[in-house]
């Protein structure tokens, strides 16, 4: 990084932080040099600082006893406060907004690999060599008397400087394969690469079924997070490349139809962002339903269970395969087609759905079908803020009887409205009159 300008500093300013949060901790350190004790600053904010990079989630460690530590400071700025014991770390959210969160400085040992650990005091030395890569483990003191004091005892800055990741020991991914994919994940957002001991003890972890013993909501929140990160197509292709897809499913390969549908995504995301601000996409979710959008329903619903995935992300996934693609079939297929049948085929599709299906054009590399889907999408969007006049309560005034006829009704004034058949509720009216004289004259007959 240009930032690093390949120095090795011992003390750092954070001027860069926004007031409010230095302030915050201008306070802190005095209250901890009242109870004499020794606070540091550490984790990906020590890094991005150095980086300069904005990243304002402060991560504090106390040499001594953290949650005792963090019940006095929310004591003393009425912050709340909850407390994690198990990890001896505690959350402060301040009446202001900002969030901070203290913990002891610890030693952690694993009873078993890829299982959380269990953690006793210990000195900022040992918190720092406890931790994932070199460049995660620098702290910066806050003490007033060393205040802005680096702590680096991994030469976490050398790595900084030569875009490495590192990790602190050889046995780093057996204890915790979750660095298996943080590694990919800084490396990819940093652009940094993996040192070679530290890719060959990665391939080496990988090779295990280590990562298999990750529960998962534990697997399921890093994948997300991978592809939470500004480029998933190229993480992605990372993770395939070091072998790593088979965790979601031991048959998920990156093979060319997926790898199209992916690199599809960016482009749809962007279409759709810029044409509909307002509509909030979990845009990793998007990302994960592509990565299995040819897998089977079977592959796909054991995907589901290994993740643990909510009931909403679930559905998104079953949807993202065939389903979608015979709606977008249907509507590419179609010579024409009116706006109250594109909205009859994609109702009940969320947001990621239909940014996948978007996804699934783009892919195909025809303009002029692209074209008419994205109109149609847009149709689409429009039309469900379309509504008719009448309830069904009007329906009932009309003389109908309650029963499924009202919906049957509804649906075709909402049709009607749609496509701009009708568009008073003088006209609706009219229209249900006429529907129940047909109806009457077909009984009549009948
Ligand atoms: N950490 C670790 N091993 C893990 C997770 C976290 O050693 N499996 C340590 C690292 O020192 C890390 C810190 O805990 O910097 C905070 O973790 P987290 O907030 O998850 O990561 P950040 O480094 O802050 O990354 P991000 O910028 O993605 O939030």
């Amino acid at each position: 990084m240009s930032a690093m300008k390949n120095q090795v500093r011992t003390t750092i300013s954070l001027s860069t932080l926004p007031v409010r949060q230095r302030h915050l901790l201008k306070q802190i350190c005095r209250l901890a040099d009242e109870r004499d004790l020794s606070v540091y600053l550490v984790g990906g904010v020590v890094r991005d600082l150095l980086l300069k990079r904005g990243n304002w989630d402060l991560d504090l460690t106390v040499e001594g006893d953290g949650i005792a530590f963090a019940r006095l400071v929310a004591d003393r700025y009425g912050a709340g406060l909850a407390v994690f014991e198990r990890f001896a770390t505690a959350r402060l959210t301040f009446p202001n907004g900002l969030k901070l969160d203290i913990a002891t400085s610890r030693r952690e040992s694993y009873a078993q690999p890829a299982l959380l650990p269990t953690v006793q005091h210990a000195s900022i030395e040992e918190d720092l060599s406890r931790r994932d890569f070199t460049i995660n483990a620098i702290a910066v003191q806050l003490n007033q008397r060393q205040f802005g004091r680096i702590f680096d005892p991994y030469e976490g800055q050398r790595d900084l400087c030569a875009r490495t990741i590192r990790v602190l020991h050889a046995g780093s991914f057996l204890d915790d394969p979750t660095r298996i994919f943080r590694a990919i994940r800084f490396e990819q957002r940093f652009g940094f690469r993996l040192e070679r001991t530290t890719l060959h003890l990665l391939a080496q972890a990988a090779s295990t079924n280590l990562i298999q013993r990750l529960s998962g909501p534990r697997l399921r929140n890093e994948i997300l997070l991978l592809f939470a990160e500004r480029n998933p197509v190229l993480t992605i292709a990372r993770l395939a490349q070091l072998k790593l897809l088979r965790f979601l499913h031991r048959r998920l390969c990156y093979v060319k139809n997926v790898k199209q549908v992916v690199s599809a995504v960016p482009k749809a995301l962007a279409w759709w962002t810029r044409r509909f601000p307002d509509s909030v996409i979990d845009r990793p979710m998007v990302y994960l339903m592509a990565l299995s959008s040819e897998s089977s329903p079977l592959v796909v619903a054991t995907m589901i269970r290994r993740l643990a995935l909510s009931r909403e992300q679930a559905k998104n996934m079953r949807v993202g395969g065939s389903r979608i693609d015979r709606a977008r079939k249907r509507l590419t297929d179609a010579r024409t087609i009116r706006p109250s049948q594109v909205y009859r085929l994609l109702a009940g599709f969320s947001g990621e759905a239909l940014v996948l299906l978007l996804a699934r054009q783009v892919a195909m590399r025809h303009e002029v079908l692209l074209r008419r889907l994205k109109r149609d999408l847009v149709s689409y969007v429009k039309s469900r803020t379309v509504k008719t006049s009448l309830t069904g309560r009007d329906l009932q005034a009309l003389g109908l009887k309650p029963g499924p006829q009202y919906s049957t009704i509804l649906g075709k004034l909402l049709a009607a409205r749609i496509d701009k058949l009708i568009t008073t509720e003088a006209e609706e009216r009219a229209f249900v009159r006429k529907w129940l004289g047909e109806r009457n004259v077909h009984d009549d007959h009948r």
